[in-house]
């Protein structure tokens, strides 16, 4: 499950001035390793200035249709997004990780057939993958997307999203927030934030009444849906959203750091099982075993990718962050490694679960 697989780069398509898809072959076994489900997320692996950079990209195709294709936005400063961006071209072999996440799994399980999505810049990516295979996969479908950029030149898949319009003009409906252009009405303009989600849902441009609400977009318009949506109706749990990134972590003081619990982890991958010990100064179970020379599944180290997600079989565990998880994935016994610490006693975890 922690395999990296070699992908050779289809295409390289430019999005906006700061943004590129990239389209891959798929072929022989890697046809059944990276059939995915919308929303789903790929992990890529790049060494960059001898360190082994881990990111997760969205896919943005439809289910079962279209090239496994993802987006990459430039991240002022950002290793990756910026090396990808100036460097990557066809013909290229990137190492990747067969496709996580659970973004639609909860919508897929509750069933449904209106749909309202949030996103904002680069979030458009799993929204799109979603959008698309509802619309054709469901005739009943119909999903209104709010989508929130700078202008209509930084939007990234802008004349795909207008040619959905046009396919499905009954069922699509596309509301384009711009913070830097004028857009058709006063309404339209300005941040994707609680007041602008508030003022379409008052001005009934939306409407809560929906089956599922899906966001992804910056933390600020993540916390606005989520606490927004079920004012106006909708139940919390049928409100997904799917994080890019938590911000930079809090450093702890020397103090807080001694007073991290500590103790031993047996730990099931493969069918094996090594012990580690997990001390104060390790920030997690997950950075232990690394230590310790385990080769565990990871990516983002933040609680938002879930792919260091494994089971507790025996003892308890506490975890600091849990952006991804679902309610009756912890109350199943799973949790995230790069957010966990044994609590006290023998704590046991498989991957293999
Ligand atoms: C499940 C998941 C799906 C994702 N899907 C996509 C996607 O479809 N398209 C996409 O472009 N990105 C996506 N990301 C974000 C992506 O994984 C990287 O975090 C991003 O490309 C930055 O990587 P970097 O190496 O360029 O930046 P780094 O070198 O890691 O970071 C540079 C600086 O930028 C900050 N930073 C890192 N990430 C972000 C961010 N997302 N927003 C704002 N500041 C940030 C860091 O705190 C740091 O200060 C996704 C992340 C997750 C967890
Ligand atoms: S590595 Fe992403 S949630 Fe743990």
């Amino acid at each position: 499950m922690n395999q990296f697989y070699s992908l050779r780069v289809k295409s390289v398509q430019e999005q906006t001035r700061d943004a590129i898809a990239i389209s891959f072959e798929v072929d022989g076994d890697n046809q059944s390793r990276f059939r995915f489900k919308p929303g789903q997320h790929l992990t890529l692996k790049h060494q960059h200035e001898g360190e082994e950079l881990r990111r997760c990209y969205s896919i943005c195709s439809r289910e079962g249709h279209e090239d496994l294709t993802i987006a990459v936005k430039r991240i002022h400063d950002g290793r990756f997004s910026n090396w990808v961006n100036d460097h990557l071209k066809p013909g290229d072999v990137l190492e990747v990780m067969p496709p996580q996440g659970v973004f639609f799994q909860q919508a897929e399980k509750l069933g449904g057939a209106r749909y309202l999505g949030f996103a904002a810049g680069s979030g458009i990516t799993p929204l799109l993958s979603i959008v698309k295979t509802l619309l054709a996969s469901q005739p009943d479908a119909s999903f209104t997307l709010v989508y929130g950029n700078r202008s209509w030149g930084q939007t990234m898949f802008a004349d795909e999203l207008a040619d959905l319009k046009d396919a499905y003009p009954t069922r699509f409906q596309f509301v384009c927030i711009f913070s830097r252009e004028q857009g058709e009405s006063d309404i339209l303009n300005g941040r994707l934030d609680e007041a602008k989600i508030r003022a379409l849902l008052e001005h009934k441009l939306l409407s809560a009444d929906v089956d599922h609400c899906f966001a992804c977009g910056p933390e600020e318009m993540m916390n606005a849906v989520e606490g927004v949506l079920p004012e106006y109706g909708l139940a919390r749990e049928r409100v997904h959203t799917e994080r890019f990134n938590t911000g930079p972590a809090r450093p702890l003081s020397a103090e807080q750091r001694a007073s991290r619990s500590q103790g031993e982890v047996s730990i099931i991958l493969d069918g094996r099982e090594m012990q580690i010990e997990v001390r104060p100064e390790d920030d997690s179970i997950l950075d232990a075993a690394l230590n310790a020379g385990a080769d565990l599944p990871y990516a983002c180290k933040g609680g938002v990718c879930a792919t260091c997600k494994c089971k507790v079989v025996e003892g308890e565990v506490d975890m600091a962050l849990n952006y991804s998880l679902e309610q009756d994935e912890l109350d199943a016994g799973y949790v995230l490694s790069c957010q966990a610490r044994p609590r006290n006693g023998v704590v046991r975890i498989s991957f293999d679960d």
